[in-house]
């Protein structure tokens, strides 16, 4: 397994993913909600701010960050290919293209929430504290902050 910076000669592997992933992310719904999005996976791939996973060449994990904002946008990873520490070196990664010494936000299902049972146990897995309630594309959800 490679953990690489996504380019735009990616999108097409990447959005193949996405599309297997995307009723575990509210806002993901509409085809025109998914154009949406991988227009926002290439501004992301142009400012080296998209990373993924490829076993053989394929995508088997995505992540997007923001520097600026220090926060960890959108995170998935194959459903065949879970559970083998490939979100875990993505955010190691991601961490080695952050400014050290600032907190890193990410929001999340908040508890209770069948579809984030596994995204909860990993951030808290990676050390991340829960923050903040607030909503996101009209969905209840938590912060999570590794504090660093
Ligand atoms: C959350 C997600 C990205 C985790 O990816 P992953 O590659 O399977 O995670 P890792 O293998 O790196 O997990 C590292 C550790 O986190 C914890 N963890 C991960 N998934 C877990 C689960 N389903 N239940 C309990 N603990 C879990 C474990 O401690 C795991 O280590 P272990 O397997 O040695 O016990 C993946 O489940 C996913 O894509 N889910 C759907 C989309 C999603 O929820 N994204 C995040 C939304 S903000």
């Amino acid at each position: 397994m490679n953990v690489e910076l996504g380019k735009a000669c990616d999108i097409d592997n990447w959005m193949c993913l996405v599309n297997q992933v995307k009723d575990s992310f509210p806002g993901l719904e509409t085809r025109e909600a998914l154009e949406e999005h991988r227009r926002t996976v290439l501004e992301f791939m142009g400012r080296d701010a998209a990373v993924c996973a490829k076993i053989d060449g394929r995508i088997v994990g995505t992540l997007l960050f923001s520097r600026d904002d220090h926060m960890l946008c959108f995170l998935a990873v194959d459903e065949v290919c879970r559970r083998q520490h490939i979100a875990e070196n993505m955010v190691s990664y991601m961490l080695t293209l952050m400014e050290p010494g600032k907190d890193i936000a990410v929001t999340t299902y908040r508890e209770g929430a069948p579809e984030g049972v596994a995204a909860r146990a990993f951030y808290k897995r990676l050390g991340f504290v829960e923050g903040r309630l607030t909503e996101e594309f009209g969905s209840p959800v938590q912060e999570f902050v590794l504090r660093r």
